[in-house]
């Protein structure tokens, strides 16, 4: 695992409150990568990631689903619409509660959905009581990603699934020239730590989890930085960025060094999915 000591929970919570907006202006109401098979636009491969990710949970109609770092309530509304599940989404930013609760109603889902503003590495949930636990590119901002493992496996009903989506640091990410991108990009995108796929594995089984699903989409995701480093790259985002706060100003300045760590190979793009034993 990689880490970055300067990294602090306001400023996570203080760059998804600024920057939802602009998310959702540049990119859409997803905030994680798209899964390209072929020249899909961005929407359809950011689509694509959620379905394949569902796929591998086998998310069934009904399901009770815990979305983890729910953003604009992208994935909880496809969930609730799609699948007719039933979700609780959980969001560092006060802004982003207030959008994906606004969004379920524009969207005809508000009953299937209820957005929580907590700290998910804080908050007590009953034991069991989730057949999904569901994180698309949040678990890279948790502290103690361990015991989020151990939460997570005592949420989840005996059976149920732990799907997640995230950035990872390479399985030889201590080689010191692999090291340096993956600390810029925890610098720059608010990574306490970046962990690899072995990392994650002995997080999920250490909790007694059964890990049944483990995919590199890196080649498949990496276009993601093509485009949105060619949609951000003007003069007057920059000046705003710059304006907002410097971090969001590093922000966006990192997103060429994101692209040249996956295409190092000093990080990759994991899809880990798994069960609770019955
Ligand atoms: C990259 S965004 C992903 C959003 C969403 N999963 C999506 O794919 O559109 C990361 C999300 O993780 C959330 N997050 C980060 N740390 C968190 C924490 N400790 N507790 C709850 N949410 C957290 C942020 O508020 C944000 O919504």
């Amino acid at each position: 695992m990689i880490s970055h000591p300067l990294v602090s929970k306001a400023a996570i919570r203080n760059h998804y409150d600024l920057a939802t907006f602009f998310y959702r202006l540049f990119w859409g109401p997803h905030i994680h990568h798209g899964l390209w098979t072929a020249d899909e636009s961005p929407r359809v491969a950011q689509q694509q990631l959620i379905d394949a990710l569902a796929f591998s949970a086998h998310v069934t109609s009904g399901d009770r689903v815990l979305d983890v770092g729910c953003g604009m309530g992208g994935s909880s509304i496809h969930l609730a619409k799609r699948f007719g599940c039933c979700v609780t989404g959980i969001t560092l930013s006060g802004v982003q509660q207030r959008w994906a609760s606004r969004a379920s109603r524009w969207q005809g889902c508000a009953d299937s959905i209820t957005i929580l503003c907590e700290d998910v590495e804080s908050i007590t949930l009953a034991p069991s009581s989730y057949d999904v636990i569901w994180s698309i590119e949040c678990t890279e901002h948790l502290f103690d990603k361990a015991a989020f493992f151990r939460n997570a496996a005592s949420w989840v009903r005996p059976g149920g699934h732990v799907a997640i989506c995230a950035w990872l640091a390479a399985h030889d990410a201590d080689i010191p020239e692999k090291r340096s991108r993956v600390e810029a990009i925890c610098e720059g995108f608010l990574c306490p730590s970046l962990g690899s796929f072995e990392d994650y594995r002995s997080w999920l089984h250490d909790a007694g989890l059964r890990v049944e699903v483990e995919y590199d989409w890196t080649e498949h995701v990496e276009r993601t930085w093509e485009i949105c480093a060619a949609r951000t790259d003007r003069p007057w985002i920059k000046w705003l960025a710059t304006k907002l706060d410097p971090a969001q100003r590093l922000f966006l300045d990192r997103f060429p060094s994101l692209l040249a760590a996956y295409r190092t190979g000093a990080m990759r793009y994991g899809c880990i999915v798994a069960r609770r034993p019955l």
